[in-house]
């Protein structure tokens, strides 16, 4: 049995929304942008987050795949899924869910960056701190926290959870 603790209900996800959408209109000034969600962990904080940013947008769809045998070290990144927008002169929003080592967003990062886009810019819902390796630089982030293991509002622990409308940190036994 999986135990959940609450870490952050609904509401205040809710509220960190609005916010984060505020904050994003802001920077953008009207602006049209591509927003990119990372599926699927980040599906359901893209689909909440795109309705409070007031700008021109358009949305697509990225699914990464993170290939590895028992050492951590050794996994490599791959799309299993591209986006299917050109970003040529175009201003990009990658959504994900939680930014943990960093490689994820290192690699895709890196794949964009060679698309010729106007500017690329990082929303995530969890900015998790203790084991990042890789620096990254999160323009938008929901919410900080060090360490645990995270569910909820999109993120799985082997798929489960991903439902649940707020976030919880799970123990595993
Ligand atoms: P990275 O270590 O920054 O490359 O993160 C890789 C991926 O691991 C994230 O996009 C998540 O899908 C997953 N992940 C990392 N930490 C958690 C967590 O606490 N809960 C659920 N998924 C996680
Ligand atoms: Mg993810």
């Amino acid at each position: 049995m999986d135990t959940l603790h609450l870490i952050f209900s609904k509401e205040q996800v809710n509220e960190r929304i609005i916010a984060l959408g505020k904050e994003i209109t802001e920077t953008y000034k009207g602006e049209q942008l591509v927003v990119i969600c990372v599926l699927k962990g980040a599906a359901i904080f893209f689909s909440d987050l795109v309705r409070h940013i007031d700008c021109p947008l358009e949305l697509d769809f990225v699914r990464l795949a993170s290939y590895g045998t028992k050492t951590e070290t050794s996994k490599t990144i791959s799309f299993t899924k591209d986006i299917e927008l050109g970003l040529s002169g175009k201003h990009v929003l990658i959504v994900e869910d939680i930014i943990d080592t960093g490689r994820t967003m290192e690699f895709l990062l890196y794949q964009l960056a060679a698309r010729g886009a106007k500017t690329i810019r990082v929303a995530t819902l969890i900015n998790k701190s203790e084991r990042r390796e890789k620096t990254i630089d999160v323009d938008f982030t929901g919410f900080s926290i060090s360490s645990g293991f995270i569910v909820g509002y999109g993120l799985d622990y082997n798929e489960k959870y991903r439902e649940l409308p707020a976030i919880y940190e799970v123990q595993i036994s």
